[in-house]
């Protein structure tokens, strides 16, 4: 039952509209039949103000910085849980129970090997290629291969394709690294943990005993949760809309991969390091500021701003801290991290960010943390689209099961010729 109605007036025509309210957030105007009522589009390009969907699993308040799961807040999942039992919850809306986390643990176990035939795959690439196009690549042919769970309208097949494509992403990240260093391909190891297998198959090989590092460990975790579900951002916004045409999950999330390579998404977190790497020194951070501000120069703060947090990103706060910490336990100093740490006092006291309400995101001390583990730049993004693969497989899940759900077609405001006939290319 709608909670209100909103009345448009167009022409001399008035027209009411249900107003639908959420468990928490702003309520939405139910436009469904405006269409059919009026004759009129809404025009919201970007999708500002536009709801595509009704979730029930991630919430953002971007005016307080609050991000939750399923309800609970990022910083209680980052401090205290682990990447599965996030996953878990993500995927299936409760915590699990002691047994129930176990027996998710080894199914996700059990799903970590790829076929041996996928590996020529990668053989197919230029050894210089960025791992997220081996990515896109490789996870889109995976329904090559898993065709036995590509039934979307089968709510088991659903399951055994997320339970693989979140197990096999790890491994099909660490391939993509090992293929660009030219090293051995690593088999999982399944009595790591997810994040301790990752690691040992990105950085260890077969001719040497690979020792986790509880710390590097602990900070991979923190990273893969953080970055495990963002709502209707765009690349998840992608996969639900490739989805929407039925198309296998594995497709849909090679689609997803495509969206968060670009540096306004997913890319940030390299293009950020990058930035930081290329100002070098603190004294330079005033020239960089300035050239942020400048309204006829492209360059922008990468790392910095936001859509929907406009007072701080409660990501960017754990990834700050942590940062320190694996820094601290790898005994390295890194210029880059006090660039950063400068450049965010400065940015923050300027009226420009101010006003705009920008502040760090999650990507400006991500990869300073990725940078002190050992994870070349071109990496950072393939490590997001790792453990977004959760959220988006979440998304795409409740999608499917949502009886309100419809292929996905935005219309448009027609901007070119009316019609025009046809002129013969000899009478041009
Ligand atoms: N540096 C300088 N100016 C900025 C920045 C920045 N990083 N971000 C926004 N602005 C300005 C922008 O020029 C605009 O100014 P004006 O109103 O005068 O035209 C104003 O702030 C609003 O920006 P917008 O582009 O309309 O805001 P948006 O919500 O469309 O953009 C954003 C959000 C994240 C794309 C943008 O802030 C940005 O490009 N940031 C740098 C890239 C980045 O760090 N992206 C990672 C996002 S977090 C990870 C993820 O979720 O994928």
């Amino acid at each position: 039952m709608p909670d209100a109605n909103a009345t448009l007036k167009l022409g001399n025509e008035e027209k009411s509209f249900p107003v639908l309210s959420g468990s928490v957030g702003p309520d939405v105007i139910d436009i469904r039949k405006l269409y059919a009522e009026t004759g009129a589009f809404t025009y919201d390009p970007g999708f500002t103000s536009t709801g595509s969907c009704q979730s029930a699993i991630t919430y953002i308040d971007g005016e307080e910085g609050v991000l939750l799961h399923r309800g609970y807040p990022i910083d209680q999942l980052a401090e205290q849980s682990t990447f599965p039992e996030v996953a878990y919850l993500l995927v299936n809306g409760e915590l699990p129970s002691k047994d129930e986390l176990d027996q998710f643990t080894y199914t996700i176990s059990r799903h970590t090997m790829l076929h041996e035939q996928l590996a020529n795959f990668y053989r197919g690439f230029r050894r210089d290629a960025h791992p997220m196009a081996i990515m896109c690549g490789v996870v889109g042919a995976l329904s090559a291969f898993y065709h036995d769970s590509t039934d979307i309208t089968d709510p088991k097949q659903r399951m055994i394709a997320s339970h693989r494509l979140i197990a096999k992403m790890p491994t099909i990240a660490a391939m993509a690294y090992k293929y660009t260093v030219g090293q051995p391909f690593m088999y999982p190891d399944n009595s790591l943990s997810y994040t301790g297998n990752f690691l040992r198959m990105t950085f260890g090989v077969p001719a040497e005993p690979y020792e986790v590092n509880p710390v590097i460990e602990r900070a991979m975790r923190r990273i893969f949760i953080l970055h495990a579900d963002h709502e209707q951002n765009a690349s998840t916004s992608t996969v639900r809309l490739a989805g929407s045409s039925g198309a296998n999950p594995f497709a849909c999330i090679a689609a997803g991969i495509a969206c968060l390579w670009g540096p306004a998404h997913g890319g940030a977190n390299e293009a950020a390091l990058n930035m930081l790497r290329e100002i070098g020194r603190p004294e330079r951070i005033p020239e960089y500021i300035a050239r942020a501000k400048d309204k006829d120069d492209p360059f922008r703060l990468m790392g910095f701003g936001h859509r929907v947090y406009k007072n701080f990103d409660p990501r960017a706060k754990v990834m700050k801290a942590t940062a320190a910490e694996v820094l601290k336990e790898l005994g390295k100093s890194d210029p880059v991290l006090d660039t950063a740490q400068e450049l965010e006092q400065l940015a923050l006291q300027d009226e420009y960010f101010i006003e705009k309400k920008l502040y760090p995101n999650v990507d400006f001390y991500s990869g300073v943390i990725l940078n002190a583990i050992g994870f070349p730049t071109d990496m950072f993004t393939a490590l997001f689209a790792l453990a977004r693969t959760v959220g988006w497989v979440a998304q795409w899940n409740e999608m499917i099961s949502d009886p309100e759900q419809k292929i996905g077609r935005p219309r448009q405001l027609y901007v070119g010729e009316p019609q025009r006939d046809y002129v013969p290319v000899e009478q041009r």
